[in-house]
């Protein structure tokens, strides 16, 4: 059985209608004209979405859900979809030896989606980043097998027909790497060669034959020589297991976005990107979107008016593209995201003290002009088959 989406009455939010009004008087005409009418009547992103063929979700964390009910509430208000931020990655959920996984924080959001009937993504069964330490002290090429077979089995298998997608191999791209065929050639590699993707992909669907397959990738967005050699290696990747006949069914593009000082962005260039990967028969998905403003002016307005711009240009390029079935959002509040928590730990490139608004809706909860941006470029899509 393929997943069928959910359907959820959209809920009107006064407090949100007030915000995204005021926020929009701070916002250019442009903006006005695009989407201000969504933001009154206060559409949810989800049904906006859903109109058009789309799922829109965020990330959520475990203890988001035991800990901030005004966070989760703005979660079933907005998202169709939710995947977990860390809760899945076998080295978060792994005790320490081969096998012993701790899965109650997964648990606790495979059935916060079950409850909410939201559609569930799986991130991921395999990641370079956040393999478990004793993965690498197997130096015999059949144990490193075994642990990636076990594994896969063991996730992809407890939530079985459950998951809409699951990001199987995440990252696997690393031209710097300096392989002609572009891959990273970290751990997973290292042993068991080229071939620990088919053995993933193959594993991952005889688990779980319902999920769809899913190969995930950053920096693959923007126009820059370092993207189009991203682009280039993650296109042969999937024409080498099109034709191997390794199972994979849409590629992951995170679209990690930068509001200023990052690589130009061409839409002519994604949409050409787009049309290559679904000329190899494959949907595309929108998997981790937020928009860093580190790099921008201090004031407020100002950076919220360039990360709207930036969700704008790409979604309004990317949705496009008739193959794209699904737009993420690393996030949803500027309250839980991985760019404002990085920035108490990292130096800032700003000198302010202000904490990175990358998100739809800020740390109050209040719908941003990102939101309105969001919106616009949901309800502008052209119409496509669900998928
Ligand atoms: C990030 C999480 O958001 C952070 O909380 C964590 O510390 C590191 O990982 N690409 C991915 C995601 O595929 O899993 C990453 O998530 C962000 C980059």
């Amino acid at each position: 059985m393929r997943y069928q989406l959910p359907w959820v009455t959209p809920v009107l939010n006064r407090r949100r209608f007030l915000a995204a009004g005021l926020a929009l008087l701070g916002t250019r005409a442009a903006d006005l004209r695009s989407s201000g009418s969504l933001a009154a009547e206060a559409i949810a992103l989800r049904k906006l979405a859903a109109e058009k063929g789309l799922i829109y979700g965020t990330t959520i964390a475990a203890r988001q859900i035991t800990g901030d009910r005004p966070f989760l509430d703005l979660v079933r208000q907005e998202a169709g979809l939710v995947v977990a931020e860390n809760e899945m990655k076998w080295q978060v959920m792994n005790r320490g030896s081969p096998g012993d996984n701790d899965f109650a924080p997964a648990d606790t959001i495979a059935n916060f989606a079950a409850a909410n009937g939201l559609v569930l993504r799986g991130h991921n069964l395999l990641w370079y980043h956040r393999t478990p330490s004793w993965y690498f002290d197997l130096t015999d090429r059949r144990e490193q097998e075994r642990a990636v077979i076990d594994h896969i089995e063991q996730l992809a298998g407890r939530y079985r027909g459950r998951i809409h997608s699951w990001d199987v191999v995440n990252e696997p791209i690393e031209p710097k790497d300096g392989r002609p065929d572009g891959l990273r050639t970290a751990v997973f590699l290292e042993t068991l060669g080229p071939e620990y993707l088919d053995l993933a992909y193959h594993t991952a669907r005889d688990t779980d034959p319902d999920a769809r397959l899913v190969v995930n990738e950053y920096d693959v967005e923007l126009d820059a020589p370092e993207q189009e050699a991203r682009r280039v290696a993650l296109l042969r990747l999937l024409e080498r297991m099109r034709r191997s006949g390794t199972p994979v069914d849409a590629v992951g593009i995170q679209a990690h976005l930068t509001a200023a000082g990052g690589p130009p962005f061409s839409a002519p260039l994604l949409r050409r990107f787009l049309a290559d990967i679904a000329n190899l028969g494959l949907t595309v998905q929108i998997t981790e979107l937020d928009v860093t403003d580190e790099h921008a002016p201090a004031q407020v307005a100002v950076r919220d008016g360039l990360v709207a711009d930036t969700y704008r240009r790409f979604l309004d390029a990317a949705l496009d593209e008739p193959a794209v079935k699904m737009v993420v959002t690393w996030g949803l509040s500027d309250r839980h995201s991985w760019i404002v928590r990085r920035e108490t730990y990292q130096a800032k490139w700003r000198t302010d003290d202000a904490a990175s608004r990358p998100l739809p809706f800020d740390a109050d909860l209040e719908a941003k002009p990102a939101f309105d941006a969001i919106a616009g470029a949901f309800a502008h899509a052209p119409q496509r088959e669900a998928g």
